[in-house]
């Protein structure tokens, strides 16, 4: 069985519009694990409407989940990060760690309001590079003002931005325009990681394996690889054998 990296899911219960309970939690571990998920980073939303729970809550949620993946499967592994959403505060509270990284390295999931211009999601993104981070772009798919020109995904590249995509859009989950322009972004190289950016058991729930196969026979199985397990895990994950003794 393939194995992936979940490097976008609300699975924390209680501490945004994700998992409303340990319950939600404990059911989209499972179905996460039987898609074949062995490694998630648990991104819980930093956004002005959505949630905004500091890090101490965000960590003592995290064990409670660890503790649940293990009763699946000692091979589920639970990581925490938090999707940001980008406001003028945000550099100064990721200096602060008052804002997490993913899995306490300099990377971080920056998100932007869907009708964000060009050119705030541009400046947004290099306030946060100045403070020395590097930035995935959570489900650039998303953005109006960048699903209407390829070439503004090659210029968020050549940013030094890696680009993530949600799983349900390979799968056309949301309309034939944004899977097409998924297709466009892989055609041309353009993705990093696939995140489910599952939300609840039954609210885009965490499904991999499907999008998955399609990237696999339209593209080949080492591509998919690189996109659903190798890029995020190389990035996320190096110091796992130390974040797991602790
Ligand atoms: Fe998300």
């Amino acid at each position: 069985m393939e194995r992936f990296v979940d490097m976008h899911c609300h699975v924390l219960p209680e501490v945004d519009d994700g998992a409303q309970s340990l319950d939600d939690t404990r059911k989209m571990l499972q179905m996460a694990h039987d898609e074949g998920v062995r490694y998630i980073i648990a991104t819980p939303h930093y956004h002005p409407h959505r949630g905004k729970q500091p890090p101490r809550i965000l960590r003592r949620q995290l064990r409670l989940v660890r503790e649940e993946a293990a009763k699946i499967s000692g091979r589920l592994k639970v990581y925490l990060g938090t999707e940001i959403y980008f406001g003028q505060d945000v550099p100064d509270r990721l200096e602060r760690e008052e804002i997490l990284t993913m899995n306490r390295t300099r990377v971080v999931l920056v998100e932007f309001s869907s009708v964000d211009s060009f050119e705030r999601i541009c400046q947004g993104i290099q306030q946060v590079q100045m403070g020395g981070y590097e930035i995935i772009l959570a489900h650039i798919e998303r953005y109006q003002s960048v699903l209407t020109d390829i070439d503004k995904a090659h210029h968020l590249v050549q940013m030094g931005v890696k680009i993530q995509i949600n799983a349900d859009s390979i799968t056309g989950e949301n309309g034939r325009k944004v899977k097409r322009y998924v297709c466009q972004l892989m055609d041309h190289d353009l993705v990093f990681c696939v995140g489910t950016d599952a939300h609840r058991p039954k609210v885009r729930p965490p499904h991999m394996k499907s999008a998955a196969e399609f990237v696999t026979k339209k593209y080949g199985e080492k591509y998919m690889r690189r996109i659903f397990f190798s890029n995020a895990g190389d990035m996320l994950l190096k110091k796992k054998k130390r974040d797991e003794s602790r």
